[in-house]
C-alpha cells in the first residue's frame, strides 16, 4: 500500500457532518471533524480523489509540519526546519495564506512575511538565489494557520477553491456558491429518489448540484487544473486511473429535474451553465411564474430553493413570502419543500409550520434552511380555515 499521510478539507460554518460523512463514504481513514474542518488519512490517490469527489470541501490540504511558537523567531527557525528545496524548486513561484487567530500572532500580513522570509533565505543560503512569489497564479500555495501558538503549515494541494467546478461561466446577481447548493441538497436528504424542483433556480447552481449528486458523478470532473499538478510528486497515471474509476461510477439519472424562473435572461444564463456541466439531458428549464405553476404529476416532489432575501434583489418581504406559502398549500400536495433564506421576518409569513429548521451560513449571512410537509389533504385544510 502507498504511504498514508494526515490530510484537512476545510468547508463552511455547519457543513462539518456532512463532509466527515462524505469522506468515509469515498474510504478516508481516522476521520475526525473540527470547527470548519475535517481531519483525515489516505495516500496520493485519495488525496486527488477527494479533490475530484468531494462536494462540501472548499480546500484539500497536505499539513507538512506542526508546532508551538512563542516568538516571532520561534516561527522563522521552525518553518526554516523543512526542507523546501524537497517541496519545490527555484523556478517555482509561490504564495502564502495565512490564518491567524491568536493574541499574539494577530496580523496574518505580518506572518505571512514572516514565513515568506524563512523559505527565501534557506534558498538563498543554499543556491545564492531565490524562488518568486506570486500572489494571483503561484505554483505552490503554502497555508499557514495559527491558532493562540499552535502553528500548522501546510501545502495547499486544491490551488482555486474547489467550489470553482468549471461550469458556471454565467451568473445572475446573486449567485449561489457551489459548495453550499450542494450541502443543502445533502441536509434535504435528496438523492434522486423522487422527481426534484428548484422554483427560482437563477443560474441553475442547486439544479446542477442535485444532478450530479443523484448521477453519481464528481463535482470537480471538468476542473482543468488543482494545486497538487505543480507539486514534484505529481503522478499523472495515478491521477487519470482515480478520474477513470469515479467516471464509472456514474449511474443514469432517473427521475425529473426542473427548474423555473420568472426571468428570461436568467433562464439562458442557467442553460449555458446547464451545458458547461454536461447536464443538458439531465435538467429541464423553463421561464416560469412560481406562484403560477402547479405541481405537475401525482407522484411526489421534491423542491429546494433560494428566494431573493430582500438583501441583493429587492422584495416586499411580507408579500412575497406570504405567497410562496400559499402556493405551497394551494399548488404542491405531496410536497417536501426546502428553501433558504436569510430573510427570518420572511419566514414568519409563510403561514405553514416548518417541521425543520437548520442554522447555515450563506457567505457572511446567518442563514435558515427551513422543510415544510405539504401533505395531500393541507389544501382542504388551508381552504377551510
Ligand atoms: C436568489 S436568486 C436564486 C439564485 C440561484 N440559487 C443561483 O444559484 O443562481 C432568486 C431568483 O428567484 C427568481 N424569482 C423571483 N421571484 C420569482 C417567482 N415568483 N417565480 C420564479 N422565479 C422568481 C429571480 O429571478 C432570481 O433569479
Amino acid at each position: 500500500m502507498s504511504e498514508q499521510f494526515n490530510m484537512v478539507a476545510k468547508t463552511i460554518f455547519g457543513y462539518e457532518e456532512l463532509l466527515e460523512k462524505e469522506l468515509i463514504a469515498l474510504g478516508a481513514a481516522d476521520v475526525a471533524k473540527g470547527k470548519r474542518m475535517v481531519s483525515f488519512k489516505g495516500d496520493l490517490g485519495f488525496l486527488y480523489k477527494a479533490n475530484l469527489a468531494c462536494r462540501t470541501a472548499i480546500k484539500i490540504l497536505k499539513p507538512i509540519l506542526q508546532f508551538s511558537a512563542f516568538t516571532e523567531k520561534s516561527l522563522y527557525d521552525n518553518v526554516q526546519s523543512i526542507d523546501w528545496s524537497k517541496v519545490f524548486n527555484l523556478h517555482q513561484t509561490f504564495a502564502i495564506d495565512a490564518t491567524v487567530h491568536s493574541e499574539f500572532f494577530n496580523h496574518s500580513l505580518f506572518v505571512s512575511q514572516k514565513v515568506k522570509d524563512a523559505i527565501v533565505d534557506q534558498f538563498r543560503d543554499k543556491y545564492n538565489e531565490r524562488p518568486s512569489v506570486d500572489l494571483k497564479t503561484p505554483d505552490i500555495r503554502i497555508n499557514v494557520y495559527i491558532n493562540e501558538h499552535e502553528v500548522s503549515i501546510a501545502l495547499d494541494s486544491s490551488g482555486d477553491s474547489l467550489n470553482k467546478r468549471g461550469y458556471r461561466a454565467e451568473t445572475n446577481v446573486a449567485p449561489m456558491n457551489e459548495v453550499l447548493a450542494a450541502g443543502l441538497v445533502m441536509f434535504s436528504d435528496w438523492h434522486g429518489q423522487c422527481d426534484f424542483l428548484d422554483p427560482m433556480c437563477g443560474s441553475g447552481t442547486i439544479l446542477i448540484e442535485a444532478a450530479m449528486i443523484a448521477q453519481n458523478i464528481p463535482p470537480n470532473r471538468h476542473r482543468k487544473y488543482f494545486a497538487f499538478m505543480k507539486w514534484n510528486d505529481w503522478n499523472e497515471t495515478l491521477f487519470a486511473q482515480i478520474k477513470e474509476n469515479l467516471l464509472k461510477k456514474i449511474k443514469p439519472m432517473e427521475v425529473k429535474i426542473t427548474g423555473y424562473d420568472k426571468d428570461q435572461s436568467v433562464i439562458e444564463k442557467a442553460l449555458n451553465n446547464i451545458k458547461l456541466a454536461g447536464l443538458e439531458k439531465s435538467i429541464a428549464i423553463k421561464q416560469m411564474n412560481f406562484f403560477q405553476s402547479k405541481k405537475e404529476t401525482e407522484t411526489p416532489l421534491h423542491i429546494l430553493f433560494n428566494p431573493p432575501y430582500n438583501e441583493r434583489i429587492d422584495i416586499e418581504t411580507e408579500t412575497f413570502y406570504k405567497t410562496i406559502g400559499d402556493t405551497f398549500k394551494k399548488n404542491y400536495p405531496g410536497t417536501t419543500a426546502w428553501f433558504i433564506t436569510a430573510n427570518l421576518e420572511g419566514l414568519k409569513y409563510i403561514g405553514l409550520k416548518a417541521s425543520r429548521k437548520i442554522v447555515v451560513a450563506n457567505g457572511q449571512l446567518e442563514a435558515r434552511l427551513a422543510k415544510y410537509e405539504i401533505y395531500a389533504g393541507t389544501k382542504r385544510i388551508f381552504l377551510r380555515e
